[in-house]
């Protein structure tokens, strides 16, 4: 029997829509696997009532059928499905992990990416990496069709969750179809601003990249306290706030001293619109971990 941690990510960070992807420190689903006949799923935890014990329907079951690999999967929830924290990709990329290592599979955690995603096609009707290969690979990502880019770092980050739901399906739907040439000029260097403040640990140009003219304007209208949220941390020192993934999780990067503040103020405003919310705060951090019983 092999366990597995696998963390919470958030995808986009604003200008990398489908590309950009971090590893969070906390929370995280816990996976256990044993070898068996037929695969059999449990689920326990956050949210576990919405989730399909069915292998058929689950995205963990697509990731032992792509591995040829049936077992028991035991999946204890740490992050709430439909949150934006990358909840069914952190199943499918300890999944991946786990039972590679069970069947001794022998694969590359850069080649589970792939096979998790299509776990995830389950969920959003599209294979895209931008979460699982953060939770397997951990730190900074950057998922192409070509293949993976990582990067470790360790940005402070405050990932607010309300009590509310956004399905990915639904938040696809709002994705626009075009985009002017000023608004993907724009975008694309935010995305390049980013990715250098990944390289160099920088929150101030982390946060500065995070603007995106053509996808998160359209998604902020699915997030009721979204601007409220948003200038509420950018007055306490946040570098910059986003939605994270498909929404309604909000993700706010900053200096290490601000984020008790500005998990304080995120929470705060919500709750000026009537919603609860609980804040995380972490680092991007490691990505899976495997443990041998
Ligand atoms: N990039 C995806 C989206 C992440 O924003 O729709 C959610 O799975």
């Amino acid at each position: 029997m092999l366990t597995v941690r696998a963390p919470a990510t958030s995808a986009n960070l604003g200008s990398g829509f489908d590309v950009f992807g971090v590893a969070l420190g906390t929370p995280a689903d816990v996976v256990r696997v044993e070898r068996a006949p037929e695969t059999r799923i449990t689920v326990t935890g956050a949210g576990s009532q919405y989730i399909p014990e069915d292998p058929e329907q689950n995205t963990v079951g697509a990731v032992a059928d792509a591995l040829d690999a049936p077992a028991h999967i035991k999946i204890d929830k740490g992050i709430r499905p439909s949150s934006g924290l990358g909840s069914s990709a952190a199943s499918a990329a300890a999944a991946a992990v786990g039972l590679n290592a069970l069947y001794d599979r022998g694969l590359s955690r850069e080649e589970l990416v792939p096979i998790a995603a299509e776990g995830e096609a389950l969920v959003s009707g599209e294979a895209h990496a931008d979460n699982v290969a953060p939770s397997i690979l951990g730190g900074f990502t950057v998922a192409t069709d070509d293949g993976v880019t990582q990067v470790d770092t360790s940005i402070p980050v405050v990932a607010c969750l309300p009590e509310t739901t956004v399905s990915t399906r639904d938040a696809r739907e709002v994705v626009p179809d075009s985009a002017t040439l000023e608004d993907v000029v724009d975008t694309v260097g935010s995305a390049a601003t980013l990715t250098v403040g990944m390289t160099r640990n920088d929150p101030e140009l982390v946060g500065r990249g995070m603007e995106d003219a053509i996808v998160t304007p359209e998604r902020t209208a699915l997030i009721d306290g979204y601007d409220r949220v948003r200038e509420a941390a950018l007055e306490v020192g946040a570098t910059g706030v986003t939605v994270s993934g498909a929404g309604p999780g909000v993700l706010a990067v900053c200096h290490d001293d601000d984020q008790r503040e500005i998990a304080g103020a995120m929470i705060d405003a919500f709750d000026d619109v009537g919603i609860e919310s609980r804040a995380y705060q972490t680092h991007v951090g490691d990505g899976a971990q495997l443990f041998r019983d």
